[in-house]
C-alpha cells in the first residue's frame, strides 16, 4: 500500500513539472516568435533603408555637372542675355511661345534638373544640344525661374 501511494505521487509530482515545463515552453516559443518577427522587420527597414540611401546617393553623385550648376547661385540679369541670343529665335523674345512651347511657368512645371536635362541633352529635336558652362547653366535657370 504505501508503496504504491509512493508512486502515485511520483505520477503526480512528474505530471505537474511536466505542465508546467509545457507552459514555459509555449512562453519561450512564443517570445522567440515575437523576436523572430521583429527581426524580419528590421530586416525589411534596413533593406528599405540601404535602397533609399543608395538612391540619394546616386541622385546627387550620378552628375557632377548638375551637382556644380545647382550648387552656384545664377545672374538673372546674364541668364536673359542668354536666352535671347540661345532660344527666343524658338520660344520668343517674351518666352511666350513659337516653335517651341511657351515658357512661361516652366519652372513651376519642370524641376531643375528637369530643366538642365532638357537644354543639355538634345533629347527634343529640333531644339538643339547645349553646351552650357556650369555658371551660364545656372544663369539661364534664374532667368527661367522669374518668367
Ligand atoms: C530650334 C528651336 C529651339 C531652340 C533654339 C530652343 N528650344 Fe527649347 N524647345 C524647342 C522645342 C520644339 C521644344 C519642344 C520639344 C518637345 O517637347 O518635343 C522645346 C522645349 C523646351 C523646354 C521644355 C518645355 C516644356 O514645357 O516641356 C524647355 C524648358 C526649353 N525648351 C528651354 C529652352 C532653352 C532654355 C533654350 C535656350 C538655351 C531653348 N529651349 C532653345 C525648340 C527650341
Amino acid at each position: 500500500m504505501v508503496f504504491s501511494e509512493k508512486i502515485l505521487q511520483n505520477v503526480n509530482v512528474s505530471y505537474r513539472n511536466f505542465s508546467k515545463n509545457k507552459i514555459v515552453n509555449q512562453a519561450v516559443s512564443e517570445s522567440s516568435n515575437n523576436i523572430q518577427k521583429s527581426l524580419k522587420i528590421l530586416l525589411v527597414l534596413l533593406t528599405l533603408g540601404t535602397f533609399l540611401a543608395a538612391g540619394y546617393f546616386f541622385l546627387n553623385q550620378a552628375d557632377p555637372y548638375t551637382k556644380q550648376v545647382l550648387s552656384l547661385p545664377g545672374d538673372r540679369n546674364k541668364g536673359e542675355m542668354i536666352f535671347k541670343i540661345n532660344c527666343s529665335a524658338c520660344h520668343g523674345l517674351q518666352a511666350g511661345g513659337m516653335v517651341g512651347p511657351s515658357l512661361l511657368d516652366v519652372t513651376k512645371r519642370m524641376s531643375k534638373r528637369g530643366l538642365i536635362e532638357q537644354v543639355t541633352s538634345g533629347k527634343t529635336p529640333p531644339m538643339p544640344k547645349f553646351q552650357a558652362s556650369p555658371q551660364e547653366m545656372a544663369d539661364l535657370l534664374s532667368f527661367l525661374k522669374y518668367l
